[in-house]
C-alpha cells in the first residue's frame, strides 16, 4: 500500500515527502480553506514538491462545470488528478476525462456498488471514507475489503484510496483490506512513526554508550 498525504499544507507536504513515503497529495475544499490561499498557487507549489498524482477537488455539481473546472487544474501539470463527487454528474464529468486521459478520484464514496460505478466510468482512483462511516456506526474498512474483493474479482484497475483516515489502525486495517493507498493527514502518519519501546530502546542504547570505558 502506497501512502498519499490528506492536506493542503504545503510544509505538511514537505515534511511528509522528505521522509520519503509520499507518493500523492489528495486535497479537499474544506483542507484548502482552512489554509486560506490562493488554491492554484497551493497546487503549483504542491507540484514543485511531489512527484505523483494530486488531487484538486471541483465544486461545481453538474458535469459540465466539473468538466470546465477540472480542465483549469489539469492544464497546470500531468499529475493533478481531478476529484469529482460520486454523483451521475460526477460519473459523467469522469467520462469525458477519461476520454481525454486525465486522472480522475471519484470522492465521497460509502458503498461498493459506488465504487463499482465509479470504475466502470473510468476513474483512476476511488476514495471510499473509512472515518466517517466509523462515525456513523457503520464499518468503514469492511467497505475497503468489499471493493478489493470486487475489483479483483472483476480485474479492475481503478486503485482504492482509503479517505478518511482518523488512526494509525486504519491505516493498518486499511492495508489488510488490500486498499492500494492510504492517504492520511499529516497527524497520524506522526503517530504512525513514534513507539515507546523504540524511543526507551534509543535512551538506553545512548545511556550504554555513555558508561563505556576504553
Ligand atoms: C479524501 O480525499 C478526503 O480529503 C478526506 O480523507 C476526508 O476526510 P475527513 O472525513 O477527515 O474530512
Amino acid at each position: 500500500m502506497k501512502f498519499f498525504i490528506d492536506t493542503a499544507n504545503v510544509e505538511e507536504i514537505r515534511l511528509a515527502n522528505d521522509m520519503g513515503i509520499l507518493s500523492g497529495v489528495t486535497t479537499n475544499p474544506s483542507l484548502v480553506a482552512k489554509e486560506g490561499r490562493d488554491f492554484i498557487q497551493v497546487l503549483k507549489e504542491i507540484l514543485e514538491i511531489v512527484d505523483g498524482p494530486i488531487s484538486a477537488e471541483v465544486i461545481s455539481l453538474d458535469a459540465k462545470g466539473m468538466v470546465e473546472e477540472g480542465l483549469k487544474f489539469a492544464e497546470l501539470h500531468k499529475n493533478i488528478t481531478i476529484k469529482v463527487p460520486m454523483t451521475a454528474e460526477g460519473l459523467k464529468a469522469v467520462k469525458v476525462f477519461a476520454a481525454k486521459g486525465i486522472k480522475t478520484n471519484v470522492t465521497l464514496i460509502f458503498s461498493a456498488n459506488q465504487a463499482l460505478l465509479a470504475a466502470r466510468a473510468g476513474a483512476t482512483f476511488v476514495s471510499p471514507f473509512v472515518g466517517r462511516l466509523d462515525d456513523i456506526s457503520q464499518d468503514g474498512i469492511q467497505l475497503i475489503r468489499d471493493i478489493a474483493d470486487i475489483f479483483n474479482i472483476h480485474a479492475l484497475k481503478t486503485e482504492i484510496i482509503s479517505a478518511s483516515i482518523r488512526h494509525p489502525m486504519h491505516v493498518t486495517e486499511s492495508a489488510l483490506a488490500g486498499a492500494h493507498i492510504a492517504t492520511c493527514p499529516y497527524s497520524v502518519l506522526e503517530r504512525m512513526i513514534k513507539h515507546p519501546l523504540t524511543d526507551q530502546g534509543i535512551e538506553r542504547f545512548l545511556a550504554d554508550w555513555g558508561k563505556m570505558q576504553l
